[in-house]
């Protein structure tokens, strides 16, 4: 049985994409609605069909569990799911950015933590709808030390989706690399609210870029994540743009449907680290405090 805490859209995905009845969403505390769920799955070539999907129930032993909460949510959904799991069971975090991935992984430091980070793409149009809109590749890769034997079982167990799941040792390493892309891409689509090819030619971008990057390029190679130079970070950023100019980034998207971002795992989470090692970020700090202000409506 795998659990899955966190029933939104890479949630369904997942429990679309693995064997029937091997999934099971964890309940909120406090739940009593526990009939199935039921949903429309939408495959990459289109075609549709219906899941089902039960709640995990007290008498389950869950043998891995994924954690595809939204990267603010995750903490606290945390200490509800590790009332189900036996200590040895593997758990796998989804969530875009950084900052949660290292929260929960101190915090359960004794547990097998994993994160992924993936390029599948889902969305849920309507409730009872899953859209999987992109297929693409995820790696998974230890945080704490008893996750480490466990990798290659983990990745075997996905496997078995169909999706495309490789191991990666240095996770943090990679999630680094999208944490660039996403601190590129994400605010200004979303301040700007276009699809990520159109930010490239704005006032807000071309503005902002040059300074953004020497804010990351200097806050990596303060962590170990060097060397890198600001130059490269730009042109992978928008190498991405330009290679998925008419898609909404998830954070557009959110701000769009007037949900949380995760902007704070984003830009924010390099605010935060540049306080704790004197390096100044005011281009993320802009950013950051200007996406907060869309979310909640503050410049409406
Ligand atoms: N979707 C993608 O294509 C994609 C791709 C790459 C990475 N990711 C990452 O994956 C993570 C999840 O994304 P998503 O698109 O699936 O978000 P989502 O659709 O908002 O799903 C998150 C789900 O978590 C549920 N949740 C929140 N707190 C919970 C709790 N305490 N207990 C149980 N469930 C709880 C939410 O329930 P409510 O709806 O009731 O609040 C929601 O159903 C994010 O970090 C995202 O960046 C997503």
């Amino acid at each position: 049985m795998i659990a899955i805490l966190g029933a939104g859209a890479m949630g369904r995905l997942w429990a679309a994409s693995l064997p029937a009845h091997e999934t099971a969403f964890v309940p909120r505390p406090g739940q009593t609605n526990t009939a199935p769920v039921h949903f429309h799955f939408q495959e990459v070539d289109g075609q549709s069909r219906q899941v089902t999907v039960s709640w995990l129930n007290a008498a389950d032993t869950p043998a891995l569990a994924l954690v595809t909460t939204k990267a603010g949510d995750t903490l606290d959904a945390m200490e509800h799911l590790t009332n189900w799991l036996p200590a040895s069971t593997p758990i796998v975090l989804f969530q875009n950015g950084l900052g949660s991935q290292q929260a929960v992984a101190e915090r359960w430091a004794d547990r097998p933590v994993l994160a992924a980070t993936t390029t599948e793409g889902a969305n849920r149009p309507t409730p009872d709808q899953v859209v999987h809109a992109g297929a693409g590749e995820t790696w998974i890769g230890p945080l704490t030390d008893s996750a480490d034997q466990k990798l290659y079982a983990v990745v075997a167990r996905l496997s078995v989706s169909g999706l495309s799941i490789r191991p990666e040792q240095d996770i943090l390493g990679r999630l680094w690399k999208k944490l660039v892309i996403n601190a590129g891409i994400n605010p200004f689509t979303a301040l700007l609210d276009c699809p990520n090819g159109d930010m490239l030619s704005t006032d807000l971008y071309l503005s902002h870029i040059e300074s953004l990057c020497t804010e990351i390029a200097n806050l990596m190679n303060a962590v170990g994540r060097g060397p890198a130079d600001p130059e490269k970070l730009r042109e992978n950023i928008e190498a991405v743009a330009r290679s998925t100019a008419r898609n909404t980034s998830s954070m557009r998207s959110d701000v769009l449907s007037g949900k949380q971002t995760e902007i704070d795992y984003i830009n924010g989470y390099l605010v935060r680290l540049g306080q704790s090692r004197g390096i100044a970020t005011p281009v993320n700090q802009m950013l950051t405090e200007q996406v907060q202000q869309l979310s909640s409506g503050e410049q409406e």
